[in-house]
C-alpha cells in the first residue's frame, strides 16, 4: 500500500499512520536497531544510513530499551505505582511495560498508546495481562489527548496516581504542535504523586555537522525529529520534583551492576513526580 501522505507528519494532523512498508517507521527502525524482526527494507536502509552517520544509534536503542526497564521498576516497586499510560509503546519486545510491572505488582494496569499499524498489529502481545492485573491498548496519536484520556479512563482510574511513560516519543512531535501543551493536558488529567517519565533526543549529544546530516536523511523516514536541549527537556517536567538523578542521559538513569552494555546514547531522560 501507498502512504497518502508526504514525508514526515504535518502539523495538526493525527491518526494512525497509514501501513506504508516503502517509507521507514520509526517503531519498525527502533525494532532493527534492537535486534528485532517486525522491519522491512526501507527500514533498514534508514537505519545502516543512520548508523553511518552516527554508530551510536544502536547503543541509543538499547540503552534507551533498558531505561524502560528500570523506569518501570523504579515506580512499581519504590513509588508504589499501579496504574501506567505507556505512550509510545513500540512494537513489542522483551521486558514490555506490563510484564515489568506486574512481575513487581500483579494487580498493574496498563494502558499502552501508539499510533503504528505495525504496533496495532503486534498488540495482543501487550494484552497478556496477569489476571490480578489488566491490559489495554489504544491506537491513537499522542496529540490527540482528549481520545487518549477519555479511552484510558475506562481501565484507569485518574483519582489515583498515575504515571505517564513517554519513552522516546516526544522528540516526533514538532514545536508547531506544542509537545509542551500536549503533556500539561497528560499531567493535568492525573492527580498529585502520578509520575511523568520521558526520554528525549538531545540536542547536545551530536556534533553540529553530525546533526546536519541526520536532518538531512529526515526524507527517509517517516518522522521528523525535533532534537531538543537539556534546557528544553527540563521544561516538560514543569510542575513536578525530578528523583534522583534528575536529568541525564539515559545510560546513567540508576545504572544496574552487571550490564556490560557500554557506549553513549544520544538520549536525555528523568523521572518528576507531580506536586
Ligand atoms: C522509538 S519507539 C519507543 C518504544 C518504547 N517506548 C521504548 O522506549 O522502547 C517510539 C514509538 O512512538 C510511536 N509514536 C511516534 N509518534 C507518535 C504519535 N504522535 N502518537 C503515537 N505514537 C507515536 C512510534 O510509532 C513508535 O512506536
Amino acid at each position: 500500500m501507498t502512504s497518502d501522505r508526504p514525508n514526515g507528519v504535518s502539523a495538526g494532523e493525527t491518526g494512525p499512520l497509514s501501513f506504508d512498508t516503502s517509507v521507514a517507521h520509526q517503531a519498525r527502525v527502533y525494532d532493527y536497531l534492537l535486534g528485532g524482526k517486525d522491519n522491512y527494507a526501507a527500514d533498514r536502509a534508514a537505519a545502516e544510513a543512520a548508523l553511518r552517520v552516527y554508530p551510536e544509534w544502536a547503543f541509543t536503542a538499547r540503552a534507551n530499551r533498558a531505561l524502560l526497564g528500570r523506569v518501570v521498576r523504579f515506580l512499581a516497586a519504590d513509588a508504589g505505582i499501579r496504574q501506567f499510560l505507556d505512550i509510545g509503546t513500540g512494537i513489542p519486545t522483551a521486558g514490555n511495560t506490563h510484564q515489568v510491572a506486574q512481575d513487581i505488582a500483579p494487580e498493574s494496569r496498563v494502558v499502552y498508546v501508539d499510533y503504528d499499524p505495525i504496533v496495532l498489529a503486534h498488540a495482543r502481545a501487550l494484552l497478556t495481562s496477569h489476571e490480578s492485573g489488566a491490559t489495554e491498548y489504544i491506537d491513537a496519536d499522542l496529540r490527540d489527548t482528549g481520545t487518549i484520556l477519555a479511552q484510558a479512563a475506562e481501565l484507569l482510574d485518574f483519582a489515583k496516581p498515575v504515571a505517564v511513560t513517554l519513552i522516546a516519543i516526544l522528540h516526533a512531535i514538532p514545536d508547531s504542535d506544542d509537545p509542551y501543551a500536549i503533556v500539561r493536558r497528560l499531567m493535568d488529567a492525573v492527580p498529585s504523586g502520578s509520575y511523568l517519565a520521558l526520554s528525549h533526543l538531545g540536542l547536545e549529544f551530536l556534533a553540529p555537522e553530525t546533526l546536519e546530516e541526520m536532518q538531512g536523511m529526515s526524507s527517509n523516514i517517516q518522522q521528523r525529529f525535533a532534537y531538543r536541549s537539556g534546557e528544553q527537556v527540563a521544561r516538560f517536567f514543569e510542575g513536578t520534583d525530578l528523583v534522583d538523578p534528575g536529568l541525564v542521559k539515559v545510560e546513567e538513569w540508576r545504572p544496574e551492576p552487571g550490564n556490560g552494555d557500554q557506549g553513549s546514547s544520544a538520549l536525555w531522560c528523568a523521572v518528576g513526580r507531580k506536586r
